[in-house]
């Protein structure tokens, strides 16, 4: 039976639309406590920038994980998610023995695939936060069959990368035990970006960037203790705090 002493209540639902929009439609019943739902398929799950994202029944860990004692809620939530990839990262590579990266801004990457997605929304009330939901998407059992055709070549699971037998409690047990143990580091964001820095993906390397008004090619260079992306851009060093690593060339 999963539990965590800093969870006050977790909620397992065998289908739902989205674990974050369920939480969001739940957020005055959940107010100031700390809840983990999950569900085991999503049949209108989301991803970043408005996507979908694939849920199927049995195949992932889908989860999101509602913050809402304050004391979760004081310091740095701009590096909530890189602090949560870093958990993922750290929870995986108990599991399997392939080298597992970290993507800018939200992706886990397995050798260019990706195998996980965080989605983190946060509910303000004026200056300060109410709330925070981390949505956590992790492939498990999927064959490459399971995945829909246009994504394919881009995506993996826990099985395929040498899981031989994926299980969804000893992950998520893994995974609490790591977000809550090393939260201290979210007040450290020094320690942070390095610590992310020393796993992310394509570092040093050229890559093609986008965000909503732009393209380009350039070195990627990590992130800073804003959580932003740095990348060499001829001569210059620019911090961006939207936009993603693109998969392949620029057409
Ligand atoms: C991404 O695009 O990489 C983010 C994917 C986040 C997916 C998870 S699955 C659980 C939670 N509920 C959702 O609807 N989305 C997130």
């Amino acid at each position: 039976m999963i539990s965590h002493p800093e969870i006050d209540e977790i909620i397992f639902l065998s289908s739902i639309d989205s674990t974050n929009l369920e939480v969001q439609r739940r957020r005055i019943e959940f107010a100031k406590r700390n809840i983990l739902l999950l569900s085991d398929e999503q049949t209108a799950g989301k991803g970043q920038h408005g996507r979908s994202w694939d849920s199927g029944v049995g195949l992932g860990l889908w989860m999101s994980l509602f913050l809402g004692k304050p004391a979760y809620l004081t310091n740095n939530l701009q590096l909530l998610s890189l602090y949560t990839g870093l958990v993922i990262h750290n929870t995986i590579s108990n599991f399997i023995s392939a080298d597992v990266k970290v993507k800018w801004p939200n992706d886990i990457m397995i050798a260019d695939r990706k195998c996980g997605g965080i989605l983190t929304e946060i509910q303000w009330l004026g200056e300060s936060a109410s709330s925070a939901t981390i949505g956590i998407g992790i492939n498990l059992n999927h064959i490459l069959t399971d995945f829909p055709a246009s994504i394919r070549n881009l995506a993996t699971s826990l099985l395929l990368a040498g899981w031989p037998k994926p299980d969804r409690d000893q992950l998520l047990d893994h995974l609490l035990q790591e977000f809550f143990g090393n939260i201290r580091l979210l007040s450290q964001p020094e320690n942070l970006v390095e610590t992310w820095n020393s796993s992310a993906y394509k570092l040093n390397e050229i890559i093609q960037w986008q965000n909503s008004d732009q393209q380009f090619e350039g070195r990627f260079l990590g992130v800073n203790p804003e959580g932003e992306a740095q990348i060499l851009i001829g001569n210059t060093i620019r911090c961006f705090q939207s936009g993603e690593i693109r998969f392949g060339r620029l057409s």
